[in-house]
Order: structure tokens, then C-alpha cells, then sequence
């Protein structure tokens, strides 16, 4: 019986696959201009660690995480987001020890158990990054300009930044309050889920998908009304810093985000250009998630884009890169001697860096080339028996048709010396 994938995943192969490797090795040649490292978390985390860090009464941690109990009854979750694991790692390995503000990145899957749809699924990819160590709004600024670098690197256009500060401490606790005692007097039009999350968090209901609900939360307070004075010259500063740093902004008083850990600055990019999930990358100040987890009080702010979504604007804005295979030669062969030429002579080339195919299939001539031309080689080169008598062979470009002849022994310098060796030799 043919088993399909999970819902709300996908296999990338083929060019689909170069384009992976495209953005990805855009981030981190982007991560590195910021002098940010890279971090490698599990992919499953204890639960506790979620529960603890993006809150109890977030869609992520009452509806979406896939958790498991394994053989020694412990409870884990495949990770539902990157910035929980990344403040475990950071204390677990006294990253704190790194030069203030510590700047890590990571580009791995996610998992969440949402209703799949164009740019939302079951696994998907996270380019993130996270600063520790700092206070300061030219760390939210900073941060903010590496996600805004590597979207324009990959040429996309048309984005919105969307910035807002939520406050914290003493600020977020008035707010809270001011927005409990507007939920009370709507508590009868709202659902169960949103009942259950007043006395959770405030905030969280703000968050509820149900057009019911949303309808009645329009007039709601907003974080920003109720900010401090010092969280408000924070948000100042950022804007400040961001216009220094030709970072077009718009305030959104509405964004709250949807996990807990937040403080002061929230923000997302959204683009026109991906439908009904139109953000790509979300982000924030979380200065109280280290402490939570046990650490010393820690600044800390950062990101995570989604890369599936990333493709989808780079695809509907038509930035997607041509890709080549990098297929430079087929060598291919008749006859038994002309086989353990071309095989030698494959050999000789790949250690130098230079891509070669040749026939595995004991395949006519014509089948051969015909192999060359859809596997994309830019030249093609047959040894049989007549070749090694005269110690000569013709090399074709498969794009003009035009041929070249070379001394059989000279195919390696050929190619060899015409390329850039990819430090292989
Ligand atoms: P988030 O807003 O949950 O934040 O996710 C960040 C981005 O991941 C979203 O803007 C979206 O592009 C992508 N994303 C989220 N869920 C899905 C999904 N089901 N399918 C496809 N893409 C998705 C966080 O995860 C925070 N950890 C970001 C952060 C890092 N804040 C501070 N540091």
C-alpha cells in the first residue's frame, strides 16, 4: 500500500531543493555580517520548557504542539518555535560567557499542528535569530535591520514593517487590568476559549480566531495607551535608530503577538504578496524570558521568518534565481576500455572540484547523450576504442552543438584549469 506524507508537510527535491540552499546560504552569509553564530537546538524539547516560556494560554501551547511520551515516560514536544530552545541552550551552556550581547542564529523546522493552507503548515522552516545581553533600542534596531538586509538581499519588495511596544513590568499590569475590565462587560459574547484565557492572560484573547469574537474585540485597549515613560523613550529611540538606518516603519497599536514572552518591542513583516498569511517574519524584546528560565536578568530580542512563505513572495514577485545544476562535463564511453577511461578520467576531475556524470546504465551512444542533455551537462565527451588509439577526443558544448577537439589526456587540464578550483585540490 502507497503511504503519502503527513498533512501539512512536503518533500523538497530538484530545483525546489536549490532554491532552499539559496535562502538559506543568503541567511547565514547575512548572519555573519552581524557577527551572529550559528545554533544548533534539538529538535524535541521537554514540555515544561514551551509551557514555561511561550505560556499556558497561548494557541501554541493549548492547541498546536505534537507531543509524545517517550519510553522512559518523560513528555516532549517537536519544537513549535525556535526562541524557547535557544534560551535553554543559552543557560544550559553558559552562552552568557560569549561577548555581550550574544548573537545566535538558527535556520531549522518547526512544528505546529495548525489547519494547513498556502503558507501555513504542519512543519515548517524558521530562519531566526536572537540577541542576549542587551537592553538597549539599538539591539531591537539592529536586529530589525538584519531580517530587513537579508529580505532585500533576496530582492523582495513591497514589504511592510509593522512596529508597536507592549510595555512591561508595572505598565503591562495597568494594561492588563484596563483590558480585563473591558472583557468582563463583553464575557457573554465571547467564546469558552476566550472565557478560559481572561483569567490566564489578558492578552491571549486578543488573539482568538473566531469572527464572533474578534467582532466584539475591535474597541479593545491597546498596550501602547498604557506604556511607560521609560518603555515609550525605548520605542522612541528604536524609531529613531530606524530612521537612521532608512527602515520605513508603520506603528500598529494592534500587534500583540501571540506568544507571552514578549515585552516593549513587537513587530512583523508582512507583504501583500503572500495571502491570507501575510507575515513572514515576526519578532520582539523578551527581557524577562532568561530570568524565567532561571537565568540572570537578560535583554534579549529577536526574530524568526518563515521560509516557506519567503519563497512564496520571492515566487509571486518573480525573484526566484535561475538555477544551475552545475553540471560541467558527461564523459561518456563505449567499449569496455573507453568505460575505464571515462571512469578515471571522472575521478581525476571530481578531486579537482569539477562536477562530471557519466553512464551507470550500459546505455547506447544516443541514449547517452540524450542522459547528458536532461541531466544539463554543459559539455558532453565520448571515449570509445578510436579515441584511445588516436589519443584524441571531442568535447561538445551541449548548448551551441559546437565540438572541440583535445588531446585525450589534456581533458582534465581542460576543465581542471578552466574553473576556479572549489578548493578541492
Ligand atoms: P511566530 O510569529 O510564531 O514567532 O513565527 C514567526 C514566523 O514563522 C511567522 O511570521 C511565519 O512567517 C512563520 N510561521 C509561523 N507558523 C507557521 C506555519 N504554521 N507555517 C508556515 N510558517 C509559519 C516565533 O516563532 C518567535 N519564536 C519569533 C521570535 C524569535 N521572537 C523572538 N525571537
Amino acid at each position: 500500500m502507497a503511504i503519502t506524507k503527513p498533512k501539512g508537510t512536503k518533500d523538497v527535491y530538484g530545483d525546489q531543493a536549490a532554491l532552499w540552499q539559496y535562502i538559506e546560504k543568503t541567511a547565514r552569509e547575512v548572519a555573519v555580517v552581524f557577527g551572529a553564530q550559528e545554533i544548533r537546538t534539538p529538535t524535541f524539547e521537554r514540555i515544561e520548557l514551551f509551557r514555561q516560556s511561550v505560556g499556558e494560554a497561548t494557541d501554541i501551547v493549548q492547541k498546536e504542539m505534537y507531543s509524545f511520551t517517550d519510553q522512559g515516560g518523560r513528555e516532549y514536544v517537536l519544537r513549535p518555535e525556535g526562541t524557547a530552545g535557544t534560551v535553554r541552550a543559552y543557560l544550559e551552556n553558559s552562552l552568557y560567557d560569549l561577548p555581550m550581547p550574544a548573537k545566535l542564529y538558527y535556520i531549522c523546522p518547526n512544528f505546529r499542528a495548525e489547519r494547513p493552507q498556502e503558507g501555513r503548515y504542519r512543519e515548517f522552516y524558521q530562519f531566526g535569530a536572537e540577541y542576549f545581553g542587551s537592553y538597549e533600542a539599538s539591539a531591537d534596531a539592529e536586529l530589525i535591520s538584519l531580517a530587513h538586509l537579508y529580505l532585500t538581499r533576496l530582492g523582495v519588495e513591497n514589504l511592510t514593517l509593522h512596529l508597536n511596544s507592549i510595555g512591561d513590568g508595572e505598565c503591562r499590569k495597568r494594561y492588563n487590568d484596563a483590558l480585563l475590565a473591558f472583557l468582563r462587560a463583553k464575557e457573554e459574547n465571547l467564546c469558552d476559549l476566550c472565557r478560559d484565557r481572561m483569567g490566564k492572560n489578558p492578552m491571549r484573547v486578543l488573539d482568538c480566531k473566531n469572527p464572533d469574537c474578534q467582532e466584539h474585540l475591535t474597541d479593545a485597549p491597546v498596550p501602547l495607551d498604557y506604556i511607560s515613560d521609560e518603555a515609550r523613550e525605548h520605542f522612541e529611540q528604536l524609531q529613531e535608530n530606524l530612521k537612521i538606518l532608512d527602515i520605513s516603519f508603520v506603528i500598529n497599536k494592534s500587534i500583540v503577538r501571540g506568544l507571552d514572552y514578549y515585552t516593549r518591542t513587537v513587530f512583523e513583516f508582512t507583504s501583500d504578496d503572500l495571502g491570507s498569511q501575510s507575515t513572514v517574519c515576526g519578532g520582539g524584546r523578551y527581557d524577562k524570558l532568561v530570568e524565567k528560565n532561571g537565568g540572570q536578568p537578560t535583554g534579549a530580542v529577536g526574530f524568526g521568518m518563515g521560509m516557506e512563505r519567503l519563497l512564496i513572495i520571492l515566487r509571486n514577485q518573480g525573484k526566484l534565481p535561475a538555477i544551475d545544476k552545475g553540471i560541467e562535463l558527461f564523459i561518456g564511453h563505449m567499449g569496455d576500455a573507453g568505460a575505464l577511461k571515462a571512469l578515471e578520467m571522472a575521478n581525476c576531475l571530481r578531486k579537482k572540484g569539477i562536477s562530471v556524470i557519466t553512464d551507470l546504465g550500459a546505455r547506447g551512444v544516443k541514449a547517452q547523450m540524450k542522459y547528458a542533455n536532461k541531466a544539463e551537462a554543459k559539455f558532453a565527451a565520448i571515449i570509445g576504442d578510436s579515441e584511445l588509439e588516436k589519443g584524441r577526443v571531442t568535447v561538445k558544448s551541449m548548448a551551441s552543438g559546437k565540438e572541440t577537439e583535445i588531446e585525450l589526456d589534456g581533458l582534465v587540464s581542460y576543465f581542471g584549469n578552466s574553473q576556479k578550483a572549489k578548493g578541492f585540490t
